[in-house]
């Protein structure tokens, strides 16, 4: 899972987020900046419910639900808004 995270880090930091930057400059960018921070967030819960496995099943489960609510809204908001504004600079 790790990798696949990763991948879409780079192919979204590195890809979109330079489009938008060249497209609509820094400062017009932020609210898009502001949705791919979240993968931040997201690696460090991955991180933590990875660790939390050794701990106990109950700290896991609080971890992956906090995870997949955190993906879930990481995911509207990248096929709501920041997918929609690349496609309409294309
Ligand atoms: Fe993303």
């Amino acid at each position: 899972m790790r990798e696949t995270l990763s991948q879409h880090i780079i192919d979204e930091e590195g890809i979109l987020l330079k489009f938008l930057i060249d497209k609509i400059g820094k400062e017009a960018s932020e609210p898009y900046i502001k949705i791919l921070q979240d993968h931040l967030k997201i690696m460090k819960l991955v991180e933590q419910s990875v660790e939390s496995t050794y701990t106990g099943w109950t700290e896991t489960e609080n971890d992956l639900n906090t995870l997949k609510e955190t993906l879930a809204e990481h995911h509207k908001q990248e096929e709501d808004v920041l997918y929609p504004k690349v496609i309409s600079l294309l």
